[in-house]
């Protein structure tokens, strides 16, 4: 019945992973996104009750960046990393980040595993130590090639910047190891023109491709004096050198999943072995595609580790129009932004104002009307079938006793709205026909992150819902009943009106629970929706259906409208 959900059975859990954040600084709203990015879609699998999902997210510890503002605020860096990440840890359980790892990479089986991999690749010949000298970015935490710097003046002083990012870089010559990433050029690009799918979206695709054709790829240096770069992960065997934290923030992926030990190496090949969820899911950013989509596919291959399956990227979210800036005063913070408002509103506005290829804007204005459109669009059509005059529970029992069988010729006869009957039964049908095909239509774009596709459709299907409240007008059948409780052909005409609303929020609201589980979850319960019954084997309209105790009279609003922000 579902096609698009059978597709993938497979007995290992569909593995998701945000990128692991800095903890140089509070998290903000687009770290939450990308968390959020990989929630939706974890949760969207898991309405398949056959279906297992593996979702990471973390912290970026080591570095120079850390080992800096640590400096900066007078406290060792282990205090500084211990304090921020706890940050991030509390953003995603306020907001319902369903994490079944937060990796640190200052975790004691993080560091075995990235030692493992350094020493296959001293093992392969792969690494070797050389002179390095570049344009070194910190905040980046990335060299510059000579083409990709420029001098500009700030603050009345001659600096040099990336052109890309434009922060500050600074020249460096020192002694590091280099890994041979030049060698797996030709490699990478016949993988990436063999799966034309493996970056999304198209665009991101192509843009990584020609310029990997087009431009020379140099070795990758891998570690820092330990002089400079204190705060890392030492170098197996060589007291005097770190590692780069690139080379050791990218190996949480497969640290997440238990590498090495949940591997099977053969001829030289790591493979996963039983319920290991790799390979994953990466949902990044634009900023990091090269670290994901070149070095790290490079590093994978070089060390016989099967690729991950695909990698996301999305755009950035601006704010009011503006890229978020401490000294433009625009940067929201999602935590006050979710105790304000709550975590729902906040998870259900940045998954229906965004798209992953371009990017999006943060508006107060716009969340607050988003909010209202749930309360007086969606919750509401709950709190009217659930009025005292109507009975939920014994509509139920109506349809699974067959009193709707024939219903068109059915409300044809019986009517209050005799005028404009035919128009009701059209917008009925239309309404059925919608409902029955979302799940596949939703699916279709869930699958591939484009949510905002999917919540047009859902809303559509919730527009039709109030046309139908609206034209059939349940409510006018309350006081001939009143008068004559006897007339069974009235009461079923009403009780069929009001099943087909529930029917369409009790669908809608399973299907819209991966973005919003708390708000859909207490409208299932009003409604009297089993645990049991919120998922894909519940989608038909009208059949499997064994609710509504408890549903009509009064009960507490499930969402409250609330004034903008000041
Ligand atoms: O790069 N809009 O960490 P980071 C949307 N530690 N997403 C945004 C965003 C915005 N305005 N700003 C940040 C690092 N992000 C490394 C990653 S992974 C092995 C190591 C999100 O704290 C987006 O996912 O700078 C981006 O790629 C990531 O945060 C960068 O976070
Ligand atoms: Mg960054």
């Amino acid at each position: 019945m579902f096609k698009s959900f059978i597709r993938h059975t497979s007995t290992k859990p569909f593995y998701v992973t945000t990128p692991i954040f800095y903890v140089n600084a509070s998290p903000h709203l687009g770290h939450l996104y990308s968390m959020l990015l990989a929630d939706v879609r974890s949760r969207w699998h898991k309405l398949d009750p056959n279906h297992q999902a593996f979702l990471t997210t973390g912290t970026d510890e080591h570095g120079l960046k850390i080992q800096n503002v640590a400096e900066k605020q007078g406290i060792p860096p282990k205090q500084l990393v211990d304090m921020v990440s706890t940050n991030f840890k509390t953003l995603a359980s306020k907001l319902n980040i369903n994490y079944d790892r937060f990796i640190r990479t200052t975790d004691s089986d993080h560091i075995a595993a990235v030692t493992h991999f350094w020493n296959i690749m001293i093992q392969k010949d792969l690494v070797y130590k050389g002179q390095h000298s570049g344009w070194y970015s910190v905040s980046d935490e990335t060299f510059y090639p000579d083409s990709h710097i420029e001098e500009v003046e700030r603050d009345g002083k001659k600096v040099m910047i990336s052109s890309e990012t434009k922060n500050e870089v600074f020249h460096h010559t020192e002694t590091n190891y280099f890994f041979r990433l030049a060698q797996f050029k030709d490699q990478l690009v016949s993988f990436l023109e063999a799966n034309p799918d493996w970056i999304m979206p198209s665009g991101k695709y192509q843009e990584l491709l020609t310029e990997l054709r087009s431009e020379p790829l140099s070795d990758l240096s891998v570690s820092r004096p330990s002089s400079r770069l204190k705060w890392g992960i030492a170098v197996p065997g060589d007291d005097s050198q770190n590692m780069y934290v690139w080379f050791d923030a990218l190996v949480n992926y497969v640290t997440s999943c238990g590498f090495p030990d949940t591997f099977e190496l053969k001829n030289g090949q790591y493979q996963s072995r039983g319920s290991n969820p790799w390979p994953a899911t990466h949902v990044i950013g634009k900023d990091i595609i090269r670290f994901h989509c070149i070095y790290w596919p490079i590093f994978l291959m070089a060390a016989g580790v099967e690729l991950p399956k695909q990698v996301l990227v999305h755009s950035h979210w601006l704010s009011e129009g503006f890229k978020m800036s401490k000294s433009l005063g625009n940067v929201v913070d999602p935590m006050a932004t979710c105790d304000y408002y709550g975590e729902d509103s906040l998870r259900f506005f940045l998954m229906e104002h965004s798209s992953i290829s371009s990017d999006s804007n943060y508006s107060e204005k716009y969340f607050n009307f988003t909010r209202d459109n749930l309360i007086g669009k969606y919750a509401n059509i709950v709190t009217r079938c659930g009025g005292a005059s109507f009975n939920i529970e014994q509509a139920v029992v109506d349809n699974n006793n067959g009193c709707f069988a024939d219903i068109d010729e059915f409300i044809r006869s019986n009517s209050l709205n005799k005028d404009k009957v035919e128009m009701i039964i059209t917008l009925k049908n239309q309404l059925l026909d919608k409902l029955t095909s979302l799940p596949a239509i939703m699916d279709e774009s869930m699958q591939r992150f484009e949510n905002r596709k999917a919540i047009q459709e859902w809303w559509s299907v919730l527009e039709l819902t109030n046309s139908f409240l609206q034209q059939s007008e349940p409510w006018v059948y309350n006081k001939p009943l009143k008068e004559d409780p006897s007339n069974e052909k009235l009461r079923l005409v009403q009780s069929y009106g009001i099943l087909l609303a529930c029917e369409s929020v009790r669908i809608c609201s399973i299907l819209i629970s991966p973005v919003i589980p708390t708000l859909s979850g207490k409208l299932l319960d009003r409604l009297g929706v089993d645990a049991g019954e919120r998922n894909t084997d519940y989608l038909v309209p009208f059949e499997r259906i064994s609710y509504g105790k408890y549903a009509n009279g009064k009960h507490e609003l499930p969402i409250q409208r609330l004034p903008k922000r000041q």
